[in-house]
């Protein structure tokens, strides 16, 4: 049986996440991403955990507690669409590994569920904030309502990221067509000012802000 691909994108932010680095979960949920984001930094580092519910931000923080990693993590209600202004500013361009983990909270409230809009322009923050050789995961989901629109959306992201260059950029399927696909991006050079990043993908973008 292949790997459930929420293994795959910690064992490939792993390789580069290094013990004492920044790290940003934009979708907190359960806390499973957190946790593991913050058990890779190490006592040194620090990770930001963002998630629009608060029930969700509850979550994270007993996940957290139980493992004793809640030292490590700033814990925010917000939305990522806001993530270059939720992050403090002497992070920017120093964070190592940004996850996404899209869709709803499992056990939760359904009707909160991630949207393509927000999803690319959180996207695009995370892609400025990151150091040269940060990565970026995003899992995208296909079998809810909405979510082939959003994987489109984000693939989209993805190509259109990759042709402003200084990027590479890989994606692994389930195997299913209504499964989910995870996409792994990483900044090869310095990204440009998030300002002009933004401007150059979002001209192109069919999900304007
Ligand atoms: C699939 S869950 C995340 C799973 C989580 N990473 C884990 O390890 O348990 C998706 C989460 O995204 C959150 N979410 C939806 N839209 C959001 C937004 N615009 N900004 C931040 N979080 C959002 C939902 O509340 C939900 O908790």
């Amino acid at each position: 049986m292949s790997e459930p691909l929420t293994h795959t994108a910690h064992r490939w932010v792993a390789q580069s996440l290094e013990a004492g680095e920044l790290a940003i979960d934009a979708t907190a949920g359960n806390g499973q991403d957190t946790a593991f984001l913050a058990r890779q930094v190490g006592a040194c580092g620090m990770v930001l955990a963002i998630d629009c519910q608060q029930s969700a931000i509850s979550r994270t923080q007993e996940r957290l507690d139980t493992q004793e990693l809640r030292p490590r993590v700033v814990l925010v209600t917000g939305d990522h669409a806001d993530l270059l202004t939720l992050t403090p500013q002497h992070w920017h361009g120093r964070v190592g590994a940004v996850m996404f983990n899209l869709g709803y909270l499992p056990g939760g409230d359904r009707a909160r569920v991630t949207l393509p809009a927000t999803t690319c322009r959180g996207l695009t923050a995370a892609s400025a904030l990151l150091r040269p050789g940060g990565v970026l995961s995003v899992l995208a989901y296909r079998g809810h309502q909405g979510g082939p629109d959003e994987a489109a959306a984000v693939e989209d992201w993805m190509a259109r990221a990759q042709r402003y260059g200084a990027v590479e950029w890989s994606v692994h399927h389930s195997g299913n067509p209504s499964g989910p696909v995870l996409h792994c991006l990483r900044v090869t050079e310095s990204t440009p000012t998030a300002t002009t990043l933004m401007t150059t993908i979002q001209e192109e973008s069919r999900w304007p802000s």
